[in-house]
C-alpha cells in the first residue's frame, strides 16, 4: 500500500470566469490556490474530524429551522429505510477485529484531506487561508483579540479595515468538543480575484479545539452551501458573489492527489473527460441528493428509500447511518466490526480483497475506487474501510473518499450536482 505519510503538499490552482457578460471561454487569471495538507497519524484526530462533521450538520439543520421556520426534511423519518437485497440476504452480526488497543493507537496509513486556499478580507486587503466547505454556509475567521485558541493562525483585524462594519450580532458555532464565538462583521472579501462587498464574516474571539492550528492548518472556513443553512442568517460568500453579478452560480471542484482546484463560475474542462452525470438536488440547503442504493462490486446490496446524501468537501470520510453501513459491510466477505479498536462506526475489509463500493444516485452508479476506499492496514489482513457510520447524523455524507473519484460540479443555478471522469 502506498505510504500515505510520505505524500507531499499539493498546490492547487483555481480559476474563475470574469463578469457574466464575458463568454466562458474568456476566463482569465489564476484566481485562487488551494493546497492539500495534513497527514492523519492518529485515530483521535480522525474522530475529532467526524465529530466536527456531526456538529456542523446539526448546526446547519438548526439554522435551517430558524431561517425557514420548517423542520429540515432529512430529519423526519430517516431510520429504517435501507433494505438488504437478495444478493445480501441476511445482514449478520459482523465478527469483531481480534486485537484490542487504546483509542489513541496511531494508524500511520490514515490520511486526512483538508483543502484550502487564500482569500483577502478588508481594505487594504488582509490575506488569510480558508477551508472551502460545501457542507456549511458561514464564513468565519480568527480575529485580533481572540484568546489563546487562535494562536498560530493569521488573525483578521477589522480595526485595520476601512470597509469593516461591526454588525454587533454575536455568533456561536458549536463544534464537537467546543465552540467558535465572536461577532459578525461585514467586509469586502476577495476570492480568486472576485470581490464580494459587505460579506458577512464571523470575527472569532474564541476557537474550538477542532480549529486550533495543530488540528486545522488554514485560518478560517468559507461555507459554500446555500443560504438556508447559514447560522449567521446572512448570505454565504459564493451567494454574495453570484447575487452581485460577479460570477455565474456554479463552481467545479477537483480533489485529488495532484492538481486539485476550485473553479468559480463554471467548470475547468481541462480537468475532466466526457459528460457530467448530473443528479438533481432534492433540497437547496446542503447539496442534498436522493441516495437510491448501495453496491458492492457492482451488485446492489441495499436499496434505500428516502435517504438523503449530502455532498461535502469539508468531510474526509464517506459517512452513513448505522443501519445502512452495517448492511453494506455485511455484504463484504471477511469484513469486521472494528469498533473495539477504533471506536463506534469503523469497519475493516480484507486487505487482499478491497471491494468496489458504489453509491447509486439519480439512477446511476458512482463507484469509489478500492485504493481510495482503503484507509490503511489496521492489523494483519484487516484494512480500514472509508465508509463509517456516525450515530446522530441523519443522512449520508459524501466526503472526500467519494469526491476524490470524480470531477464535481456544484451547479446552484440549475439545482444539481454533476460528476465527471477525472482526466
Ligand atoms: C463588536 O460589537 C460588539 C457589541 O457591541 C462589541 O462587544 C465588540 O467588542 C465589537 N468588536 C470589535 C472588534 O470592535
Ligand atoms: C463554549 O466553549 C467554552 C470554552 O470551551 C465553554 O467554556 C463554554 O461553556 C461553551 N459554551 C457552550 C454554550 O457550550
Ligand atoms: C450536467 O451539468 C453540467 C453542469 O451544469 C452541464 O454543463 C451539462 O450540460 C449537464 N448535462 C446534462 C445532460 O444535463
Amino acid at each position: 500500500m502506498v505510504p500515505l505519510k510520505a505524500l507531499p503538499l499539493f498546490y492547487l490552482v483555481a480559476c474563475a470566469v470574469a463578469l457574466p457578460k464575458i463568454p466562458l471561454s474568456k476566463r482569465k487569471d489564476i484566481l485562487a490556490s488551494m493546497k492539500r495538507t495534513g497527514v492523519l497519524d492518529n485515530i483521535d484526530r480522525l474522530k475529532m474530524q467526524t465529530a466536527k462533521t456531526k456538529s456542523k450538520i446539526q448546526s446547519g439543520i438548526a439554522a435551517f429551522e430558524r431561517n425557514t421556520g420548517s423542520i429540515h426534511p432529512a430529519v423526519s423519518g430517516f431510520r429504517g429505510q435501507f433494505a438488504a437485497t437478495s444478493n445480501n440476504p441476511a445482514p449478520e452480526k459482523l465478527a469483531a477485529t481480534s486485537k484490542r488497543a487504546t483509542a489513541s493507537e496511531p494508524l500511520t496509513d490514515f490520511e486526512e484531506d483538508l483543502w484550502f486556499g487564500t482569500i483577502t478580507v478588508g481594505t487594504p486587503p488582509q490575506t488569510l487561508t480558508v477551508d472551502f466547505d460545501t457542507g456549511s454556509s458561514d464564513t468565519f475567521l480568527p480575529a485580533v483579540g481572540c484568546d489563546a485558541t487562535c494562536d498560530g493562525h493569521t488573525l483578521y483585524d477589522p480595526a485595520a479595515s476601512s470597509t469593516a462594519v461591526n454588525t454587533t450580532d454575536p455568533f456561536f458555532l458549536q463544534f464537537g468538543a467546543g465552540n467558535a464565538t465572536g461577532f459578525v462583521f461585514t467586509d469586502t472579501v476577495t476570492i480568486a480575484g472576485l470581490t464580494a462587498q459587505s460579506q458577512a464574516v464571523g470575527a472569532s474571539n474564541h476557537y474550538s479545539v477542532e480549529f486550533e492550528v495543530d488540528n486545522f492548518p488554514p485560518d478560517g472556513l468559507v461555507g459554500m452551501a446555500f443560504p438556508a443553512l447559514a447560522v449567521f442568517g446572512d448570505n454565504p460568500l459564493f451567494t454574495t458573489l453570484a447575487d452581485q453579478g460577479t460570477v455565474p452560480p456554479v463552481f467545479g471542484v477537483k480533489l485529488a492527489d495532484t492538481g486539485s482546484e476550485l473553479f468559480l463560475g463554471g467548470v475547468d474542462t481541462a480537468l475532466f473527460t466526457g459528460a457530467f452525470r448530473n443528479v438533481s438536488l432534492i433540497e437547496e440547503d446542503f447539496y442534498a441528493l436522493n441516495l437510491q442504493a448501495l453496491d458492492v462490486n457492482n451488485k446492489v446490496v441495499a436499496t434505500a428509500n428516502g435517504v438523503v446524501a449530502i455532498v461535502d468537501t469539508g468531510t474526509t470520510l464517506l459517512i452513513g447511518d448505522d443501519e445502512g453501513v452495517e448492511i453494506l459491510y455485511s455484504a463484504i466477505p471477511g469484513s469486521k466490526d472494528a469498533s473495539a479498536i477504533l471506536g463506534p462506526g469503523f469497519f475493516t475489509v480484507p486487505c487482499n480483497r478491497i471491494p468496489t463500493v458504489g453509491i447509486e444516485l439519480g439512477n446511476q452508479v458512482f463507484n469509489v475506487a478500492p485504493a481510495i476506499f482503503n484507509l490503511g492496514v489496521l492489523e494483519g489482513n484487516d484494512c480500514v474501510g472509508g465508509v463509517t457510520s456516525l450515530d446522530g447524523v441523519p443522512f449520508w455524507v459524501l466526503g472526500d473518499i467519494f469526491l476524490r473519484n470524480f470531477y464535481t460540479v456544484f451547479d446552484q443555478g440549475n439545482a444539481r450536482v454533476g460528476f465527471a471522469t477525472l482526466r
